[in-house]
């Protein structure tokens, strides 16, 4: 029987890179949620902007019926820029995307997870972790996010539910298009989201006695690029 899976942030970089390395698989059902339905005829897709609370509840809603084997927390973003820069929409965007549409999320399919000795797999950020100049309302989300995964754990793991936490440092993707820096394009200086697809696929499908609760992965050297300004 195929395993039901739900991700969001399924269209691009590290999710994209999980869908397509799962669907090698032939073995998950898939259901993909990004604001950008992209087209992947494999799984099913739902567009919905999980940083508007409204959309949000209306998804759980709409989805609380369905049976769930996997869920995969791992829409997220952010713009890196001093705290006093952000205007009130955009910190309300941030902590609702990063921090309370996976919690709501949990929630939904909570029992589902429970019933059927199910994995949760939480995408946190190496932001939610180190204290660092303008690393604050996205690092203060994921901080909590990384809280709400290690208390699943304790929780439930009597229950038989699984519980990971992958802690990224930086990914080589569209992470940082609104950003003033690019990550280097390198693997010795930034993750390439394609080894986090091979890792969650590993995870899935080679289950150890033991949980890997806490997965902390970092590129070898630090750089990250200046953007140039765009010419007139
Ligand atoms: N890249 C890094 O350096 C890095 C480091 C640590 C942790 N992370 C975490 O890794 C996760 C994946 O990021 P990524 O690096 O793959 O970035 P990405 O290439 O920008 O992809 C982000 C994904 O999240 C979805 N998403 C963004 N805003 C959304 C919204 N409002 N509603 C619904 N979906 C939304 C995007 O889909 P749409 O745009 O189609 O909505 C996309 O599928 C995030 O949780 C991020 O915080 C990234």
């Amino acid at each position: 029987m195929n395993k039901n899976v739900i991700i969001t942030g399924h269209s691009k970089g590290i999710g994209k890179c999980i869908v397509d390395k799962l669907l090698e698989t032939e073995n998950f059902s898939i259901t993909g949620i990004s604001r950008t339905v992209v087209g992947n005829i494999k799984i099913r897709e739902i567009s919905c902007d999980l940083s508007n609370i409204n959309e949000s509840k209306k998804l759980c809603r709409m989805l609380s019926d369905m049976d769930a084997h996997i869920l995969i927390l791992n829409a997220g973003a952010n713009v890196i820029k001093p705290a006093e820069s952000y205007s009130l929409e955009e910190i309300a965007e941030i902590e609702i995307l990063n921090f309370i549409s996976p919690s709501l999320l949990i929630k939904t399919f909570l029992p589902k997870l429970i019933k059927n000795k199910g994995h949760v797999i939480v995408i946190g950020s190496y932001s939610g972790l180190e204290v660092k100049k303008w690393n604050n309302y996205y690092g203060a989300a994921k901080a909590g996010l990384h809280h709400l995964t290690r208390n699943l754990f304790e929780q439930y793991r009597n229950s038989g539910l699984k519980t990971t936490l992958i802690i990224p440092d930086i990914v080589n993707s569209g992470f940082y298009s609104k950003s003033e820096v690019n990550p280097v394009n390198d693997p010795i200086f930034s993750i390439q989201p394609e080894e986090l697809g091979k890792l969650v696929l590993e995870l899935l499908e080679n289950a150890t006695d033991y949980i890997p609760f806490e997965i902390v992965v970092r590129p070898q050297r630090f750089r990250l690029d200046k953007k140039l300004p765009k010419p007139d």
